[in-house]
């Protein structure tokens, strides 16, 4: 099968190499033409654990080819896939245009039957949009793109479609929505291990045709219509997003009662009706999805006149946990941050990526930074970009150098190597040795008995 993956991001990319590894022809479009002259040697920009070798080798071998033409990437195509971004917008709501610019672009170089499945996350009643966006193009354009008889059909979308020849070519195609659970760090595995995949469709030949391309996919089928497959998508992660917010709570209220969340967590989570998975208690949930998905389906809702008072509820606790934190710092620090300096360890929003997208990082950075203190910062493979806040942070490249003289120690990502540090050796060359685990990473009576002032979330 011939599918054109739109958009080779942290979704694209992984989408490319596990398509392309299943046997299917796959274009990959880009619209940086930078980025897609590495693609086409081979390199990917960003880090994800197995991508870059795989992608390497299938681009190597002719199986995924990087372009920037439409042209030469559509026509042929039986599935084109969008997995651009869909950034926050300025109240909250899924910011569109990445979306539309590329239906409209894609649209102008439709041939035969295709179907084209939204991987993007967008709100619900995105796919009937994106087909009536795709009909204008045809509408507007000359015969043969689209003759007389394929516009009557246009008009009248249940009528049957009419069949081609040569003079008045019909260009018929559905959209789907095809929503993508993979996580970043773990995109491949995912990618290729799905619990589900979704189909939401309008016509039996679509609903064909996708089974067909994820054929060889283990997981449950959900086929279904595209704007249900568009809500369990946000759905999914509010849900997800929620049960962190819960055993946050949970923690909070361990702190006060003296109990250890990781325990209440394991006894909560053997309940198969619970289960174990998304209870780990920390500085919160960040990254790329949850914080945007959670606030467009708030948006969504009161857009259809509902007030969510559990997805308020999640961001309001999300929030907290990065205040909780500091507050833990300026009380340990004698009730005054400014002038001190605090080591942050990890700068992306989880390990084993390099993604720093409303990282618990960032937010930490700007209340330590409004309460006066000075901000260090390492990571193993995130770097800072442009934004202002990182203006006055200096970002060291070893955990050593972040933690030298500093007044203060704090854990925002789990990398496994901060795990493996010699805490002894740092509490030497700390000036004050109080650290706050934001991630519940290391061992408490280890790092006690190393000599560390040592608070975590939800645990004595
Ligand atoms: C998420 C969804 O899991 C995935 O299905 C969707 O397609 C995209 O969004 P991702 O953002 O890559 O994936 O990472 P995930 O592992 O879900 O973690 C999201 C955030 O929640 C991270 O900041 C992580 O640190 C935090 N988290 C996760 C917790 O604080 N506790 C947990 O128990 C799990």
């Amino acid at each position: 099968m011939r599918v054109t993956i739109v958009g080779p991001g942290y979704v694209g990319l992984p989408s490319a190499v596990v398509f392309a590894g299943l046997g299917h022809h796959v274009f990959l479009l880009g619209n940086i033409p930078e980025q897609v002259e590495r693609l086409q040697k081979g390199e990917i920009h960003l880090h994800e654990p197995g991508l870059a070798e795989s992608f390497r080798d299938l681009v190597r071998e002719g199986k995924i080819v990087p372009t920037l033409s439409y042209a030469d990437a559509i026509p042929s195509a039986d599935v084109v896939v969008i997995a651009v971004g869909t950034p926050s917008g300025k109240y909250g709501e899924a910011d569109l245009r990445y979306v539309f610019a590329a239906v409209r672009d894609l649209a102008e170089h439709l041939s035969d039957y295709t179907v084209v499945a939204m991987k993007s996350t967008v709100p619900v009643g995105t796919a009937e949009k994106v087909r009536e966006i795709i009909s204008a193009v045809i509408l507007s354009s000359p015969p043969p793109l689209a003759g007389p008889r394929w516009k009557r059909w246009a008009k009248d979308l249940d009528s049957s479609p009419p069949k081609a020849d040569q003079n008045d070519r019909p260009i018929t195609f559905d959209v789907a929505s095809c929503p993508e659970f993979l996580r970043e760090g773990t995109a491949l595995f995912d990618t290729k291990n799905p619990d589900r995949i979704v189909i939401g469709v309008t016509s039996d030949k679509a609903r064909d045709l996708l089974l067909e391309l994820h054929q060889e996919l283990p997981g449950e089928r959900v086929v279904t219509d595209p704007k249900s497959a568009e809500c369990i998508k946000y759905a999914s992660n509010a849900f997800l997003a929620t049960k962190i917010s819960f055993i946050n709570e949970i923690a909070n209220i361990c702190e006060g009662v003296g109990a250890d969340v990781t325990e209440v967590a394991r006894g909560m989570g053997l309940d198969s009706r619970i289960g174990s998975k998304f209870l780990k208690a920390g500085l919160g949930w960040s990254g790329s999805c949850f914080p945007k998905d959670v606030r467009a389906l708030h948006h969504i809702a009161f857009s259809n006149n509902y007030e969510p008072q559990i997805l308020k509820a999640a961001i309001e606790v999300n929030n907290d946990q990065r205040r909780r934190l500091v507050a833990k710092l300026h009380a340990a620090l004698g009730g005054d941050l400014q002038g001190k300096t605090i080591a942050i360890l990890g700068l992306a929003f989880k390990p084993h990526t390099d993604d720093i997208r409303e990282s618990a990082a960032i937010d930490l950075i700007y209340l330590l930074q409004q309460k006066g203190a000075h901000v260090r910062v390492h990571d193993p493979v995130a770097r800072p970009d442009d934004r202002d806040v990182f203006k006055d942070v200096r970002f060291m490249d070893s955990a050593q150098d972040a933690v030298r003289d500093a007044d203060a120690v704090v854990i925002a990502t789990e990398w496994p190597e901060f795990k493996e540090l010699d805490w002894r050796a740092l509490r030497a060359i700390v000036r004050n040795p109080f650290i706050a685990d934001g991630r519940n990473l290391l061992d408490p009576k280890l790092m006690r008995a190393a000599g560390w002032k040592y608070a975590s979330v939800g645990r004595p």
